[in-house]
C-alpha cells in the first residue's frame, strides 16, 4: 500500500505520527507493506517552498493509493487578511487537483463518553448519521471578486447538474448500505442553486426505490440536528452548508477530536480528522490522536476494502475510552495521557 502522508502544521505531525503507529501495528498483525511517502502541504510548505500544495506534493498525492492527512492553518495567515498566500489554498487547491468531489464525515457516539456531550444523554443516545458534503464546487470555487473601488465584494455559487449526480448518488449508495434514508439539506426556498439540487435529486429517486428522501432547508435542519440527531441517517448537501454543518454535527459526540473524514472522488481518496490544526497545542503532545486513528481505519476499509483491519481499529479505540486512557480533552477530572501514550496504548490493544 503506499499511501501519501500530509501531517501539515500546528498539531498535525504529531496526530498522524500516532496513526502511522497504529496503521503500522495492523500491516504488521495482518500481513501488509505499508509504504508511507511524506510530502509538505499547508504553512510547512508555505515556509518551504512559497506553496502550500507543491507540484511534487501533488505528484506524490496523485500516484499513491491514498493520502492520510493531517491538519493546516497557522493564527499568522489567519490574522492578516492581506496574506497573498495561505495555507488553506492548498487544502482547496488539493480537493480540486484529486477530484475529491464527496467528503463523508460520520457523526456517532461512543457510550463511554455520552455525558461529556454538552446535549443531553436521551437526545443523543444511539445517533449514528453521516453527512457526504459537496467539497469542489459551490461557492468556495466560484467567481469571486471585488469591484466599486474596492466597496464591494462578491463570491458566486454554481452549480452543475452533473456535479449534484455525482454527490447524490454517493449519499444514495451510503444510505443503501445503511438505513435507507436520505435527506437533501437546501436553501430552496431562497436560492437557485439549491432548487435545480432538489429538482435533480428528485428526479434519482426512481433509481433508487428503497431510499426515503426528506428534503430539509438548511435552517432548520441546523436546528434539528442538535434537537434530535437521531432522526437523521444520510445527510447530503452542497460544499458551504456542509462546511457548517458537520462543525456543528461533531459536537455531539463530545469532542472535535474524535470524528474522521473521507473525501473521496474517482481516483485517490484522502482521509483527514475534520479538527483543525491547533496551534496552541503544537509540540506539546495533548492533543488527541482519536480522529486521525479513525481516520486510518476509513482509509483501510474504503481505500483497500479491508474491513476486519478497520474494524481492529475502531475496537482498539474503543477499548482506550472505556479504559480512560485519553487525553486531556476527555480525561475530566481522570488522569490525562499524552497523545503518544493514547497512539501506544491502541497499538498494545491491537497486537493483543
Ligand atoms: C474543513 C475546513 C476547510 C473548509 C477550511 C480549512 C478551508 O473548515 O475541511 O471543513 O472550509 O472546507
Ligand atoms: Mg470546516
Amino acid at each position: 500500500m503506499n499511501i501519501a502522508l500530509l501531517a501539515g502544521d500546528g498539531i498535525g505531525p504529531e496526530v498522524t505520527a500516532e496513526a502511522v503507529k497504529v496503521s503500522n501495528a495492523i500491516a504488521e498483525v495482518y500481513g501488509h507493506q505499508i509504504e508511507w511517502r511524506p510530502a509538505l502541504t499547508g504553512a510547512a510548505a508555505i515556509d518551504a517552498v512559497g506553496d502550500p500544495y507543491p507540484p511534487e506534493t501533488h505528484e506524490i498525492c496523485a500516484s499513491s493509493d491514498a493520502v492520510l492527512f493531517g491538519a493546516i492553518g497557522l493564527p499568522r495567515f489567519d490574522n492578516d487578511p492581506s496574506a497573498k498566500v495561505r495555507p488553506e489554498q492548498g487544502l482547496l487547491r488539493m480537493r480540486k487537483m484529486l477530484g475529491l468531489y464527496a467528503n463523508v464525515r460520520p457523526t456517532f457516539v461512543f457510550e463511554s463518553l455520552i455525558d461529556n456531550s454538552p446535549l443531553k444523554r436521551e437526545r443523543i443516545e444511539g445517533t449514528d448519521l453521516v453527512f457526504v458534503r459537496e467539497l469542489t464546487g459551490g461557492i468556495y470555487f466560484g467567481e469571486r471578486g471585488r469591484k466599486d473601488n474596492n466597496n464591494t465584494a462578491f463570491d458566486t455559487c454554481t452549480y452543475t447538474r452533473d456535479e449534484i449526480i455525482r454527490l447524490a448518488r454517493k449519499g444514495f449508495e451510503l444510505a443503501m448500505s445503511r438505513r435507507k434514508q436520505l435527506c437533501l439539506v437546501d436553501k430552496a426556498n431562497v436560492l437557485e442553486t439549491s432548487r435545480l439540487w432538489r429538482e435533480t435529486v428528485q428526479s434519482m429517486e426512481k433509481e433508487y426505490p428503497e431510499v426515503t428522501v426528506s428534503y430539509e432547508l438548511v435552517d432548520a435542519v441546523a436546528m434539528r440536528l442538535i434537537q434530535w440527531p437521531k432522526g437523521y441517517d444520510v445527510l447530503i448537501t452542497e460544499n458551504l452548508f456542509g462546511d457548517i454543518l458537520t462543525d456543528e454535527a461533531s459536537v455531539i459526540s463530545g469532542s472535535m477530536g474524535l470524528m474522521p473524514s473521507a473525501s473521496i472522488g474517482s481516483k485517490v481518496a484522502l482521509y483527514e480528522p475534520i479538527h483543525g490544526s491547533f496551534p496552541q497545542a503544537t509540540g506539546k503532545n495533548i492533543a488527541n490522536p482519536l480522529a486521525t486513528i479513525l481516520s486510518a481505519a476509513m482509509l483501510f476499509e474504503m481505500s483497500f476494502d479491508l474491513k476486519e483491519e478497520a474494524e481492529h481499529i475502531r475496537k482498539a479505540v474503543n477499548q482506550s475510552l472505556a479504559d480512560m486512557v485519553v487525553t486531556e480533552d476527555l480525561a475530566g477530572k481522570g488522569k490525562a495521557y499524552s497523545t503518544s501514550a493514547v497512539g501506544d496504548y491502541i497499538v498494545a490493544q491491537i497486537k493483543n
